[in-house]
């Protein structure tokens, strides 16, 4: 029984140090200059506070690779998104998604 408990609190320990290290790991990847312009609705980093603009931070960045990339293409479409999404290039859609991929959602 105390075996086990010690075994339940190693794991606990490792996943939080886990955890952890990820988390930090993915605050340092820097915000791409074309960010700039996504800023006014979806925050700056990517935490919208507006109801009608969806938050980008902590979801997936091939998630969101693949939305912009809908955007752009007319797959998905939303008057308002269209006009950014049409602007990007693949390596800004692959900077932006890692980026936002990689804030912290609050
Ligand atoms: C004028 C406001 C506005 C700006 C600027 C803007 N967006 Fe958006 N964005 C929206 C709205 C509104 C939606 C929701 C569209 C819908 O309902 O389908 C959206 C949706 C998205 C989504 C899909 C989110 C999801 O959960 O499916 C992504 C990704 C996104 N925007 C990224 C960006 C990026 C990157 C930029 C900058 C290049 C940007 N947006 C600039 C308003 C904006």
């Amino acid at each position: 029984m105390k075996k086990r408990f010690i075994t339940s609190i190693t794991a606990t320990f490792l996943f939080s140090a886990s955890a952890y290290a990820a988390v930090s790991t993915h605050t340092t990847v820097e915000a791409p200059a074309i960010s700039a312009t996504c800023v006014g609705c979806h925050g700056a980093d990517g935490n919208s506070v507006v109801p009608n603009f969806p938050k980008l931070a902590g979801q997936h960045a091939a998630y969101i690779e693949k939305q912009l990339k809908d955007f752009r293409g007319g797959f998905r479409k939303d008057a308002t998104m269209a006009p950014f999404a049409k602007k990007l290039t693949d390596d800004e859609i692959k900077a932006l998604s890692d980026f936002y991929a990689a804030q912290p959602a609050k």
